[in-house]
């Protein structure tokens, strides 16, 4: 049996008390990867009472000192991003190209946060009484629970623990299970640029482990990324025990491509889009709404690209396309084919596992395109997670403005115009968070909010110094220095009376 990978608590690595652990494997190629605790009741009651109990120091600790600790974190990531990203690679198959970019957002994410050590500003005003001053204070809100996907390892995790860090938060951090490598090495870094004991404990284990996070009572905030499903049941909890709570629970991406766009520069997008990352991205474009005498065109191409990538392991440089990331998901996906072409949806190309060539070995699904299909059918509708993308046509600018706000979720929408009147009227009406013009729905940069509209998230965002917001509140202060009793609204001008009669 593979050595037990141990959790992080109170600045200790330690074995789990439920005793419990499960092994991660290689996607690729089915290899185990290491043994890891499932953690239970008591693991997390311990790494809450650990986060709990550091929170009063660390919140008085200055800002720019616990800033210093993350820009260390952030060099030591940067030192050492081959090896992460191999991390990455091995334990959730992106290719080793997309494996750095996901280190790189990680380390960009950090270094953005640390610059918030000095910053984290807030608004001085004027008062309405003499001798009196009105400023506002960002404070934490105590322990965090970090609960995070496989999809991104390293750069999600970096959304949530960088921004409660600096802020004066204390985290427990549990990641997917599917991908705890990555914390591991994200935790062993921040525990070497000098993080006190308590202040990030880590936590390996499924979603009844992430269930009784939540429920800890100490726990003020939930930040969760994650599915629909879960989400909402999360979001439901937090609500009855009056938890701070932010989610960001996928999309339903689109791209739009209009008459007049390049059409080759819309299909790089495209095929980026939908294929990059095995199509696991909460920003992947898993529809394309076409206009539609450009859409025969478009769609030969498409197809063209998909049949031509090259499925692999991430680690071969020859690879395009890795594998999804476990069983559970190659089988939705399966199912998903089958619910596409019972709606009377035709497959234009893939539709199947890929196997040959050693790929039998791990999860490998053929890059798929839908066509023949309409807006209301299901495979346009649900968040499928896969190298699947649906091709859906329009009328007009109008008729794809419709067809993209019309799913449950608002990530991201992009539309392929050289009509620069469309592309700006498309930028306001399209009802996503996201919106990109002449560009696909993936690779937002760090600077700005992440996040999206109606089933999508709870109006919170990551990122940007949007994401001082999510985890900080403000406290409203206001100073009195005129050593007697002013009453705001009541004490007036001497003038008032005069004027009102
Ligand atoms: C995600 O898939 O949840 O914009 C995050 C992007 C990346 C982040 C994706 N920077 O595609």
């Amino acid at each position: 049996m593979p050595q037990l990978q141990l959790n992080y608590i109170n600045g200790r690595w330690t074995e789990p008390r439920s005793g419990q652990s499960f092994e991660r494997e290689n996607p690729a190629t089915g290899e185990c990867l290491g043994r890891f605790p499932d953690s239970g009741r008591e693991d997390v009651a311990a790494a809450v009472e650990a986060a709990a109990s550091a929170f009063e120091s660390w919140r008085f600790t200055p800002a720019p000192r616990r800033a210093e600790i993350l820009f260390g974190a952030a060099e030591l990531m940067r030192e050492r991003k081959e090896e992460l990203a191999r991390g990455v690679t091995v334990e959730m198959g992106k290719v080793l190209a997309e494996a750095r970019g996901d280190v790189q957002e990680a380390i960009d994410m950090t270094y953005f946060l640390a610059g918030e050590g000095r910053r984290q500003s807030g608004l001085t005003a004027p008062s309405e009484l003499p001798d009196k001053l009105c400023l506002t204070l960002r404070q934490p809100h105590g322990v965090v629970a970090a609960i995070t996907p496989w999809n991104f390892p390293m750069a999600i995790p970096c959304w949530k623990l960088m921004p409660a860090l600096v802020l004066g938060n204390t985290v427990v951090f549990k990641p997917s299970p599917y991908s705890p490598l990555s914390a591991a090495n994200l935790v062993h870094i921040l525990e070497e640029a000098g993080l006190p004991p308590g202040v990030l404990n880590l936590l390996f284990g499924g979603d009844q482990a992430g269930a009784r996070l939540v429920e800890e009572p100490r726990v003020a905030m939930v930040s969760f990324t994650g599915s629909l499903e879960v989400g909402r049941e999360i979001a439901a909890y937090c609500a009855r025990y009056g938890k701070r709570v932010h989610l960001e629970l996928g999309g339903k991406n689109a791209i739009i491509v209009l008459d007049d766009a390049n059409i080759d520069l819309a299909i790089e997008g495209s095929v980026w889009s939908a294929f990059g990352t095995t199509g696991q991205r909460c920003t992947a474009a898993s529809r394309m709404i076409v206009q539609d005498r450009v859409a025969p065109a478009f769609t030969e191409k498409l197809v063209a690209r998909a049949e031509a990538l090259v499925l692999g392991d991430g680690l071969d440089p020859a690879t395009d396309v890795g594998p999804v990331v476990n069983r559970q998901q190659l089988e939705k996906i399966e199912r998903y084919m089958e619910i596409g072409r019972d709606e009377g949806a035709s497959i234009a190309c893939g539709g199947a596992r890929a196997t040959g060539d050693g790929l039998d070995r791990g999860y490998f699904f053929e890059p798929t395109v839908f066509v023949d299909a309409r807006p209301s059918m299901r495979v346009a509708q649900e968040e499928i997670f896969g190298p699947v993308t649906t091709v859906l046509t329009c009328s007009d600018l109008e008729a794809a403005i419709e067809i993209n706000n019309g799913v449950q979720y608002g990530l991201v929408s992009a539309i392929f115009t050289s009509d620069m009147s469309k592309a700006l009227r498309a930028m306001e009406r399209l009802s996503t968070g996201i919106v990109y013009l002449n560009a696909g729905t993936i690779g937002a940069e760090v600077q700005l909010p992440f996040g999206g509209t109606r089933g999508t998230g709870n109006g919170h965002r990551e990122a940007g110094q949007a994401a001082l917001d999510s985890y900080s509140e403000w406290k409203s202060v206001y100073i009195d220095y005129s050593g007697r009793l002013q009453k705001a609204q009541i004490d007036r001008h001497a003038g008032d009376e005069a004027r009102s009669g």
